[in-house]
C-alpha cells in the first residue's frame, strides 16, 4: 500500500485537519490544504477535530475525570444506550428496548453481535435438546408402564430408540453455527467478522479459524431459502400419541445470525432496497435467523437519519455502530441488542478493558448533542448536503458518459462509479485500468492537481467514495466541481500526461 502511495504521490503527511480540511507542509514549511472527502472512511460525521467534541476532551482532561473505572456505577454508558433507544424508537417507531454492549471498534462491535448470536442460538439448542430429553423420558415410562409401544423400527426396544436419539442428536448439535452475509460486504478484519468480510483476498487465508459464513447475493434474497435447504439439518425427537411412541423430526437452530449493511461502504457505495430488505426479513423469520445490521459507516447521521436502515424500514436484532460514535476522536463502538433476543448472561461473556471508557462516553454524549440538537438539523443537513453532491454527480454523468458510469448512495455516503476504462488508446490509461488502478490513479491526480482527498475501495475499484461531513461548504462542492470536470475532459481526450507525467 505505501509503494502505491508514493507511486501515486498521495504518500504525504498531514499535521493538521479541521472541519474538513486536512493540512500538510510543502517544502516551504507552509501548510496547504487539502479538502477531505474521504472522512475518515466515514468516521468523520463531524469532521476532523469538531470544536465541542474537542472542548469535551479539553474539560475531562483538565477535570481529571476518571477514563477507567472499571466494576463501578457508570451512568454515562446507561445513558448513551438510552439515548439510542430514544433515537431508535423514533426511527422505527417501535417501544421495544435495545441492550448496548460497548467496545472498541467496528470489527470488534460485529465480534459481539457473532459471539452472541452463537451464544443465543446456543441457549435456543440447550433449551431444544431439554425439551427432546423431556419427551425421550415420558416415552420411557409410558412403555415401561405399558401405556404404550414404539412403533418404529426398533422391535419394540425403547430403549435402543432413546440411543438412537441420543446418538443422531450429539452429532447434530456439534455442528457449528452457518452465519448469512451479502455479497460485497464489508464487516471487518478480525479472526471472525473476516469471515463475513465478502471480499476473498482478506477472508480465505484465515477460513480455518472461524465459523463460516455463506454470502447471498443482494439482489437474490431467494437465495437464503436456497441456502436453509442446504443447510437444513435435524433433531430427532419422540412423540407419545394415542398409546403410539414415534419419531419425529425437529428443525435444528443452524443459523445464528444475517450480516448485512443496507448501503455497502467498502463494496462500493451499494444499496440494498426497501423491497429486498423487506425479503431478507421474510426469509430470515421463517428460519428464527436474527438481522444484524452493520450500521458501522452508515449510522450515525450521514445518510440523513441517524439509522440509514430507519429510511428503507428495516428494523434490525442488532446493530453495531462505531466510527463516528467517537466523534473522530474516541476508539469506540457498540453494539445494540432487541430485547427479544437479548440474553442476560451474556454480560460478562464480553468485555475489554477500554470498552465504556469514560472519555469515549463523553464524547459519544456531545456527538449524540450535535447530531439530536435543533431537532435533528445534522440529518437534514446531510440529506441537503448529499442531494446537492447527487445533483453535481449527475450534471457530470450526463456531460460525459463515456467517462462516468453512475452515483449511488444516501445523503452523505455516495460513490461515483467511473466506467471501465480497459479499452482505452492511451496506453498507461489502459493499463492502469486493467490493473484495478485507474481509480486511484484518478485519486492520485485529484489530490496533486487540486488538493482533493478521496479513494476507491479495494472491492470496487473504479468507485470513488464522498463521505465528507455535514458542515461541507458550497465552497468545497464548487472545489470538487472544478476537479471531477478537469478529470473527466481528461479522461474523455485520454490525456494520460496530465495522470502519469510525460
Ligand atoms: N463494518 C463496516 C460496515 C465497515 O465499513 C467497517 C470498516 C467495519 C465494519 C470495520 O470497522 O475498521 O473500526 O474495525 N470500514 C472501513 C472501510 C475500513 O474501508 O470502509 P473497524
Amino acid at each position: 500500500m505505501q509503494d502505491l502511495l508514493t507511486l501515486l504521490g498521495i504518500d504525504v503527511e498531514y499535521v493538521r485537519g479541521e472541519g474538513n480540511t486536512l493540512y500538510f507542509l510543502d517544502e516551504t514549511g507552509h501548510e496547504v490544504p487539502v479538502i477531505d472527502y474521504a472522512g475518515g472512511y466515514g468516521a468523520l460525521v463531524l469532521g476532523h477535530n469538531h470544536p465541542e467534541v474537542v472542548a469535551t476532551v479539553e474539560s475531562f482532561l483538565r477535570d481529571r475525570r476518571p477514563v477507567l473505572g472499571q466494576a463501578s456505577r457508570q451512568p454515562a454508558a446507561g445513558r448513551v444506550v438510552a439515548r439510542l433507544n430514544d433515537i431508535v424508537r423514533r426511527e422505527f417507531d417501535t417501544a421495544e428496548p435495545y441492550y448496548g454492549v460497548f467496545s472498541n471498534s467496528g470489527a470488534e462491535s460485529v465480534e459481539v453481535a457473532l459471539k452472541h448470536a452463537e451464544f443465543d442460538r446456543q441457549l435456543r439448542l440447550r433449551a431444544l435438546l431439554e425439551e427432546i430429553a423431556e419427551h425421550v423420558e415420558q416415552a420411557r415410562e409410558a412403555v415401561r408402564a405399558g401405556t404404550a409401544v414404539v412403533s418404529d423400527g426398533t422391535d419394540g426396544d425403547v430403549e435402543a430408540l432413546a440411543e438412537r436419539v441420543r446418538a443422531a442428536n450429539s452429532a447434530v448439535a456439534a455442528r457449528p453455527p452457518v452465519f448469512l452475509a451479502l455479497e460485497g460486504s464489508f464487516h471487518g478484519k478480525l479472526v471472525g467478522s473476516v469471515q463475513l468480510t465478502h471480499n476473498p483476498a482478506y477472508r480465505t487465508p484465515f477460513g480455518a479459524m472461524a465459523a463460516q459464513a455463506r454470502f447471498v447475493p443482494v439482489d437474490q434474497p431467494e437465495a437464503i431459502t436456497k441456502i436453509a435447504q442446504e443447510e437444513r439439518a435435524v433433531l430427532l425427537d419422540l412423540r407419545l400419541k394415542d398409546g403410539r411412541v414415534s419419531v419425529v423430526e425437529r428443525d435444528f437452530p443452524q443459523f445464528a445470525a444475517l450480516f448485512m449493511e443496507v448501503i455497502q461502504g467498502e463494496g462500493g457505495i451499494k444499496e440494498v432496497t426497501e423491497q429486498q430488505a423487506r425479503r431478507i426479513r421474510q426469509a430470515c423469520a421463517a428460519l428464527d435467523c436474527p438481522i444484524v445490521v452493520d450500521e458501522i459507516q452508515s449510522g450515525m447521521g450521514r445518510t440523513g437519519a441517524f439509522f440509514a436502515s430507519s429510511l428503507i424500514g428495516l428494523r434490525a436484532d442488532y446493530y453495531t455502530l462505531a466510527k463516528g460514535l467517537g466523534g473522530g476522536i474516541a476508539k469506540t463502538a457498540l453494539t445494540l441488542i432487541r430485547g427479544g433476543r437479548f440474553r442476560r448472561e451474556f454480560g460478562l461473556v464480553h468485555t475489554s478493558t477500554f470498552a465504556k471508557d469514560g472519555l469515549s462516553l463523553a464524547v459519544t454524549h456531545t456527538v449524540l448533542d450535535v447530531l439530536e440538537d435543533r431537532d435533528g438539523q445534522a440529518y437534514r443537513q446531510a440529506a441537503e448536503r448529499g442531494a446537492r453532491l447527487v445533483d453535481l454527480f449527475r450534471s457530470l454523468i450526463k456531460a460525459h458518459p463515456e467517462v462516468l458510469k453512475e452515483v449511488r448512495g444516501k445523503g452523505l455516503m455516495l460513490g461515483l462509479e467511473f466506467r471501465d476504462l480497459s479499452g482505452a488508446t492511451a496506453p498507461r490509461l489502459r493499463e492502469a485500468a486493467r490493473s484495478d488502478l485507474l481509480g486511484y490513479v484518478v485519486a492520485g491526480y485529484l489530490l496533486r492537481a487540486h488538493r482533493i482527498r478521496t479513494f476507491p475501495t479495494a472491492s470496487a475499484v473504479n468507485t470513488l467514495r464522498f463521505e465528507p461531513s455535514i458542515y461541507l461548504t458550497d465552497g468545497e462542492i464548487d472545489a470538487l466541481e472544478r476537479a471531477l470536470r478537469d478529470v473527466c475532459a481528461r479522461l474523455d481526450d485520454q490525456d494520460e500526461e496530465a495522470f502519469f507525467g510525460p
